[in-house]
């Protein structure tokens, strides 16, 4: 096996309390990566501790920055993406699942597929992304297995291959039966972190079955067999292309089916797929298996040592094998950085990766010089697509306190800017800074890290504004409509011409009208 082709690059989604955390923590216990439960929350709640702003997490009971943790299993490196858990739609969220090439959908038995799992989901299926559903919590009364999985292929219209069966759930639950298999696992009845014990069956008709299901045997019976008729078996090729979802049932707090999940990713999980990109303004797919190296930026974060003000971000690798000392240039500046101190992420620790390959996330320090949806090659002229900004569902004009503050505001601003936690733009009349964000979450988090780390009180007062677009076309159009829309006009940090608009009505009639202009709702990095 090449090397790329040992890589799983994967994210977890869920609503929030389906068990996300729960399961995180299990997948790293097996993959050797900690080695007890609640090193993950600890070191969470360390974390927090450390940096003012994440009161703010802790206050709503959220996790608002990601990470990555890289853990290894069967000669196959598993690199699992946290993707911040929150009810407010987020930008960051979305380029976390730009770096993925599968993700593991966490359902809570009880409840089903709820609002923010949806909304997750949608966007994996915006960019084909395939995924294995875990049904969690089978050790807690549940809803009727058959239920959930008729919720699953109705609502988010896909076919749904269930790869094992609950025997019970709650107080009832006896154990899973593998339909591939016929194993069944049991509880060994030593409590929390126990995976069971499992025993090899002939199948539904053996009467081991009997002695270990006792009087809900037939019911186990009856369940998996109409299962086995009902549903489609899995057919590895429709699940990479995102049309049928594996499902398995399970339970991350009492270790159930955990197993199981790792070895779905082992053996059915996409290795890193090509990479879309552009060369030379046309479309073309980045292969793993090119020997140079590109990679792209989607995420950067601050805080990640309060001590300095230092920032890493995040590259996935697309393509070739990365070695630590490279030069790689950045392509919308055509700067050369060399890459000296990059970081692997395991659970608890960071390390200095030596080298890295497709697939791969790597840590880069910097001061401000790296900026989401950049892209850094090594030769080839790429660039990489499909990590936009978002167009701004809130603007708000910043009204400083101190007067005297105005630099340290305009560096925070920027800094922000640059970690993809808000976008600034400044307009064409005046001097006031608009600041732009996609949910009011955002906003929050703008504030008390204003206060938290750059000592800048400040406030946000409405602006006329309420959506915003990037403007391009043929040059002297576009400059004709900024000279006709002027008080409306802005530009975003780099320049580009942003048109504001009062309202969606105002919008639209605006993009009627102005035929030769081409309004767009997402930028991406040159
Ligand atoms: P999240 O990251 O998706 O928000 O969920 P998290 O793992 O924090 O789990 C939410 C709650 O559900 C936790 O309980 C957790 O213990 C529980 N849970 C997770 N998986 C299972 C499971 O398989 N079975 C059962 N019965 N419970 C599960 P909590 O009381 O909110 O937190 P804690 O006090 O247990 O930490």
């Amino acid at each position: 096996m090449s090397i790329p082709a040992q890589r799983r690059t994967f994210a977890i989604i869920s609503h929030p309390d389906a068990g996300k955390t729960t399961l995180t923590e299990k997948l790293l216990l097996f993959g050797g990566a900690i080695h007890a439960a609640g090193e993950v929350r600890a070191r969470g709640q360390n974390r927090r501790a450390r940096s003012d702003w994440m009161k703010i997490e802790q206050a709503r009971g959220i996790s608002v920055t990601s990470s990555v943790m890289t853990f290894e299993r069967g000669g196959i490196v598993f690199n699992l993406l946290d993707t911040p858990g929150h009810e407010d739609f987020s930008e960051d969220t979305y380029r976390t699942l730009t770096a993925v090439d599968s993700a593991v959908m966490v359902i809570d038995a009880a409840r089903g597929i709820e609002a923010q799992t949806r909304k997750l989901f949608e966007v994996c299926r915006l960019r084909d992304v395939p995924i294995i559903t875990f049904i969690n919590k089978v050790d807690r009364e549940g809803r009727d297995p058959f239920e959930l999985l008729d919720e699953v292929s109705d609502m988010l219209a896909l076919d749904v291959a269930p790869l094992n069966w609950p025997a019970g759930m709650g107080g009832e639950f006896k154990g899973l039966y593998d339909l591939r298999t016929h194993e069944f696992l049991r509880p060994d009845g030593t409590g929390t972190n126990a995976a069971g014990e499992t025993v090899q069956t002939g199948g539904l008709d053996d009467p081991q079955i009997d002695a270990l299901c006792g009087p809900i045997a037939q019911r186990l019976r009856d369940q998996a067999e109409l299962a086995l008729g009902g549903y489609a078996t899995l057919d590895a090729e429709l699940y990479r292309k995102g049309a049928l979802t594996p499902v398995l049932f399970g339970s991350a707090l009492k270790d159930f089916g955990v197993e199981a999940l790792i070895d779905a990713l082992a053996e059915f999980a996409p290795s890193p797929r090509p990479q879309p990109a552009q060369r030379n303004g046309e479309a073309v797919a980045i292969d793993p298996g090119d020997p140079q190296v590109s990679g792209f930026v989607f995420k950067v974060q601050a805080n990640m040592n309060p001590q300095h003000r230092d920032r890493i971000a995040f590259l996935r690798i697309a393509s070739g094998k990365f070695r630590r000392g490279m030069k790689l240039r950045q392509v919308a500046t055509g700067k050369a950085i060399a890459i000296n101190s990059p970081i692997f992420f395991f659970a608890q620790d960071r390390e200095i990766a030596d080298e890295a390959f497709a697939g791969d996330i790597i840590g880069i320090p910097n001061h401000g010089v790296l900026r989401v949806g950049d892209s850094l090659v090594e030769k080839d002229d790429v660039s990489f697509t499909g990590i936009p900004n978002f167009a701004p569902e809130i603007l708000r004009r910043v009204r400083l306190g101190d007067p005297t503050k105005s630099k340290q505001l305009r560096t925070a601003l920027t800094d922000m800017a640059e970690e993809g936690v808000t976008q600034l733009f400044k307009p064409v009349i005046g001097s006031q800074w608009i600041v732009g964000v996609v949910g009011q979450l955002q906003l929050e988090v703008l504030i008390s890290r204003l206060e938290a780390e750059y000592r800048v009180a400040a406030s946000f007062e409405a602006s006329p504004y309420e959506t915003a677009r990037w403007i391009s076309g043929e040059p002297a159009e576009v400059k004709r409509f900024i000279e006709d829309n002027r008080p409306a006009m802005a530009e975003d940090r780099d320049g580009a011409p942003v048109f504001m608009a009062r309202d969606n009505w105002e919008l639209n009639y605006v993009t009627q009208r102005e035929t030769a202009i081409r309004f767009s709702a997402t930028r991406e990095r040159a």
